[in-house]
């Protein structure tokens, strides 16, 4: 879906959400793919590069705010679907930041030995729940998924460090009122967008940009890395100017900094696989890299993690 396939739908130009966001396009997935479709393909697409046997994964976990049903999880359905037969499955609620949760859930497991092979999917299909008349956020959501297999290394790569922080007090900053069991839908009545994304985009933009900043250094100190150190930096894909803002306080080249949002626009819990896929897939990832992924969104949640490559 392109910014021109929006002007037809609400009030807005390809001139303010380029300008705005960065955004050019966004994926939709048709009607008849659930989360999980999606999360089939990137789930093969990890486990072949990762040469991972389906009977080796012991743990699926899946962060999304758009999973196929409210019950079972859709893990589970993926465990199903890819016949993952060995597996314990959950999902993950954290929004943007689902996928950073997850890896650092991931270390912790993989450190302690629970489990020797994790297979960490994001994904979602955000435009299930966007308003398409609400022009402060259409433009923003896109679909789509991102996997990876985590396992221990011998030889110093991989996670170095995490760090997960919340902030319930602005839970309404952006959240879905209507249609779960706090405030169920009814019948026949016009529930006026209250059951899609609502957000209060310019408080989450000051919040988001201090508080990512503050999650980087946070890794960073914990390895005893400054931001020279980052090779690569791979953040969630929200808005350009967040990014650039981040960027900016690390005093990190816009060079060292991968993007995608053009393409995808916001995915929520898919937006950081996705850019590390791409990035890893067009060759910007080399040994011994020191990459760095943060991210931010409703509850608030945010996050970060340090990978050596
Ligand atoms: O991923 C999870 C976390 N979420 C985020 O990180 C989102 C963070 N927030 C943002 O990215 C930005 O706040 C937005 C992109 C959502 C909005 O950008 P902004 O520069 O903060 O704009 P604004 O909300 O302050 O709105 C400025 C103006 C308003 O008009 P008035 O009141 O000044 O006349 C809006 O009505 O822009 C208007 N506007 C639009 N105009 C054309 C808002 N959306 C649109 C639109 N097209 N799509």
């Amino acid at each position: 879906m392109t910014n021109a396939d929006l002007e037809k739908l609400v009030d807005t130009s390809d001139e303010w959400i380029t300008s705005r966001t960065g955004i050019k396009a966004r994926r939709i997935a048709p009607a008849d793919v659930a989360p999980t479709d999606m999360a089939v393909k990137a789930s093969e697409k990890a486990m072949e590069m990762a040469g991972c046997a389906k009977e080796d994964i012991e743990l699926i976990i899946t962060a999304t705010v758009t999973p196929d049903r409210r019950l079972p999880s859709n893990s589970c359905i993926l465990q199903d679907k890819l016949g993952l037969v060995n597996a314990a499955a959950f999902d993950i609620v954290a929004a943007c930041n689902g996928f950073i949760n997850g890896l650092s859930i991931s270390q912790a497991y993989i450190e302690n030995g629970q489990y020797k092979k994790i297979l960490l999917i994001g994904v979602e299909k955000l435009s299930s729940i966007t308003n398409y008349t609400d022009r402060n956020t259409c433009v923003l959501f896109g679909d789509g998924a991102g996997a990876v297999v985590i396992e221990a290394s011998d030889n110093g790569s991989g996670i170095q460090s995490t760090f997960m922080k919340s902030d319930g007090t602005a839970q309404k900053w952006l959240w879905i009122d209507v249609g779960s069991a706090a405030n169920p839908y009814q019948f026949g009545v016009d529930h006026k967008g209250q059951d899609k994304i609502l957000m209060s985009g310019a408080d989450i933009f000051k919040v988001a940009v201090k508080e990512m900043g503050n999650a980087i250094n946070k890794v960073l100190d914990d390895a005893g890395l400054t931001g020279s150190d980052i090779s690569l930096f791979v953040p969630h894909q929200a808005n350009i100017r967040i990014i650039e803002a981040m960027a900016r306080r690390l005093k990190l080249s816009m060079d060292n900094v991968f993007l995608n949002i053009e393409d995808y626009g916001n995915t929520s819990a898919a937006s950081v696989p996705i850019a590390l896929d791409e990035a890893n897939r067009s060759g910007r990832l080399k040994p011994g890299d020191n990459v760095v992924m943060v991210a931010f969104g409703g509850g608030l949640v945010w996050g970060s993690a340090l990978v050596r490559w």
